[in-house]
């Protein structure tokens, strides 16, 4: 039986995920995203020019390919559209090879204000969305009252449109929001849901289709399924440092639910890490590093949201993290990413315990957003030389692969490849 494999990130997001799907695509007949929606950014670089995705899978550059937007994932319509205009630009017509799931939901221009009501709502508890409208949409998702790409085509929809929106003006006036004065991209809501709505024409190109269908009849005719995770591991609705998390499952569960294949279906999962972290955003992060070195990596690592332009909080690589990652998802394969951000330090550290109160553990608390986590950190000497121009695994630095053994180590797990820059042609396959 063909089985559907998996890549997603293990941290905190923004591992370089887009850029290893992009670069496994060959290999596959059909990439599918299965949740998250334009809270993502995924960057690909190749040919000197780079390229940022939010909705639309990481196959997208590869023409013969089919792409699928699967039904667990969130489409904003005007957010779909500038995407597919930045496309053309570049050449690429992806009507030709993007598929979308009827099921998938619809983000509002009114699910956008309700995230901003509700962050502003939180006050210093922020979770630091995207602002994308994602809590707002899913909730209304498992709410019932969601409306699908697949509504678009029906007698009803300017109706259940008006219906759902009419609430969400509710809900804000009464969380004391100033709606006449929020803004999206410089519009009032008035103007953005002008421009959504004539967004809908772009969406209505695509084939809309029963995605579960298209995705079982794919893998029963042996064809090759890469389903591509957007967040990560960390941020999962159940299993990340809730309630700082988004609310989707990013985890490999998550493609059950997402495009409709059983598990008994799932093969390989590959697990994206950095050879550090980072994390933007509220929330805990034990390993993060308020210091020079945070910097460094901050800068050296160009670490600034491809969605938001945030900088990201960067620390040590986390181990514990790393573990619990490994088991939820079943990770087959690990990626390593960016260990060339730390060419030129001296010592390059792992953090491979918590320690809480004196107490040593691997395991995650349920208290991690208050626990005193102190990270007990191990030290390696640094491998202080530049990865440029190396073309095979083997002829990484002794030290660099030093610090690779320790991580397959300590997760149990082999490393499939390494990233070392971000052009595609940069990954290095083991063997
Ligand atoms: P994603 O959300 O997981 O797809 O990752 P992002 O695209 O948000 O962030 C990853 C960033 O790291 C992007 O700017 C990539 O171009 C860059 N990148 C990916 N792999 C490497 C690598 O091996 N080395 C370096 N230096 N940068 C990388
Ligand atoms: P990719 O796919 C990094 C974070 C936000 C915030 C929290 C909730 O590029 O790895 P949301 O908008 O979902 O309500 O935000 O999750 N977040 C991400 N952080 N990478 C992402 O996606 C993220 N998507 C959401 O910063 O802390
Ligand atoms: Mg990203």
């Amino acid at each position: 039986m063909t089985k559907i494999d998996v890549l997603l990130g293990l941290q905190w997001g923004d591992e370089g995920k887009g850029k290893i799907v992009d670069v496994l695509t060959p290999r596959y007949d059909v990439v599918a995203r299965f949740q998250g929606g334009p809270n993502a950014g995924h960057t690909l670089e190749f040919g000197g020019t780079k390229h940022v995705l939010h909705i639309i899978p990481s196959g997208i550059f590869h023409r013969e390919k089919t792409n699928l937007i699967g039904n667990g994932v969130l489409i904003e319509p005007r957010i779909f559209r500038q995407e597919i205009e930045e496309l053309e630009k570049k050449g690429v017509d992806a009507t030709k090879n993007l598929l979308v799931s009827q099921k998938a939901h619809l983000i509002l221009p009114t699910h956008r204000m309700m995230d901003a009501a509700n962050e502003q709502a939180k006050g210093g508890a922020k979770i630091g969305s995207t602002l994308k409208g994602i809590g707002p949409a899913y909730t209304d998702k498992t709410a019932r009252n969601g409306i699908r790409v697949g509504d678009i085509l029906t007698a009803d929809f300017d109706a259940r449109y008006a219906s759902l929106r009419e609430q969400h003006l509710r809900s804000a006036r009464t969380l004391g929001f100033d709606v006449e004065g929020f803004r999206i991209d410089g519009m009032t809501l008035a103007e953005y849901e002008k421009a959504w709505m004539e967004s809908l024409e772009t969406l209505k190109r695509f084939r809309f289709v029963a995605s579960e269908y298209f995705i079982n009849r794919c893998l029963d005719e042996g064809k090759k399924v890469l389903a591509e995770g957007a967040q990560a591991m960390m941020l999962d609705i159940d299993f990340g440092t809730y309630p700082f998390v988004t609310s989707s499952n990013t985890i490999t569960a998550g493609v059950c639910t997402g495009l409709g294949v059983a598990p008994s279906r799932i093969g390989r999962v590959m697990g994206i890490t950095k050879a550090y972290c980072t994390r933007v955003g509220a929330g805990p992060f034990p390993t993060q590093l308020d210091d020079e070195t945070g910097h460094q990596l901050c800068e050296l690592g160009h670490e600034y949201g491809a969605t938001t332009g945030r900088p990201r909080r960067c620390g040590w690589i986390d181990l514990p993290a790393l573990r619990y990652a490994c088991m939820i998802n079943g990770v087959t394969d690990l990626f390593v990413t960016k260990p060339d951000v730390m060419n030129d330090f001296d010592t390059v550290k792992m953090c491979t315990a918590y320690s809480i109160d004196g107490r040593q553990t691997d395991e995650i608390p349920f208290e991690y957003n208050t626990a005193p986590i102190v990270p007990v950190l191990t030290p390696f000497q640094g491998w202080k030389q530049s990865l440029a121009g190396i073309t095979a695994y083997d002829a990484l630095p002794e030290r660099l692969k030093a610090f690779l053994a320790a991580i397959e180590r300590e997760t149990g797990v082999n490393i499939a490849a390494v990233s070392i820059s971000p052009d595609r042609k940069d990954v290095l396959f083991k063997e």
